[in-house]
């Protein structure tokens, strides 16, 4: 499994995607905008941010927002991840969800995530925000 490397210009395009793309979130019950970008193998850049709904259960967070324009773009059978960053419009502790990490996993479980926690920027695989990720054999 190789990890995905990024050069600093790409990793700077892909946090600067996802802080512009979160203005847009729609988040009136949490008032917590939240945006993501991801680069695909194909060299692809897709962004996403969360969209929240009345009937709270249904919200979708800004990853997974990207992630299904990426398959919309790319087509789901090709599509690999890169690198997806994560970003919250204030730049406050933002990690991805538990339900998230399954859905980068499902499109490469080497992707790199770059996201802001309390000690700021991290960069990690996927595979170590998701030991056991889930997948048919
Ligand atoms: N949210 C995301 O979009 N991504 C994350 O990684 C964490 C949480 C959203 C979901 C909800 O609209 C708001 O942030 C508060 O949970």
């Amino acid at each position: 499994m190789t990890i995905a490397r990024l050069s600093q210009q790409e990793k700077l395009q892909l946090l600067n995607a996802a802080e512009r793309v979160s203005t847009k979130a729609y988040a009136p019950f949490s008032h917590f905008q939240v945006g993501a970008a991801l680069l695909t193998e194909k060299g692809n850049l897709y962004a996403g941010c969360n969209v929240e709904n009345s009937s709270y259960g249904l919200t979708i967070c800004a990853e997974r927002s990207a992630i299904v324009a990426a398959v919309a773009g790319e087509g789901g059978d090709k599509l690999k991840i890169r690198a997806i960053a994560v970003i919250n419009a204030r730049k406050q502790h933002c990690v991805p969800c538990g339900a998230c990490r399954q859905f980068i996993y499902e499109f490469s479980p080497d992707a790199l995530v770059l996201f802001y926690s309390r000690d700021g920027l991290q960069e990690k695989t996927i595979a170590e925000l998701l030991p056991y990720g889930f997948g048919f054999l």
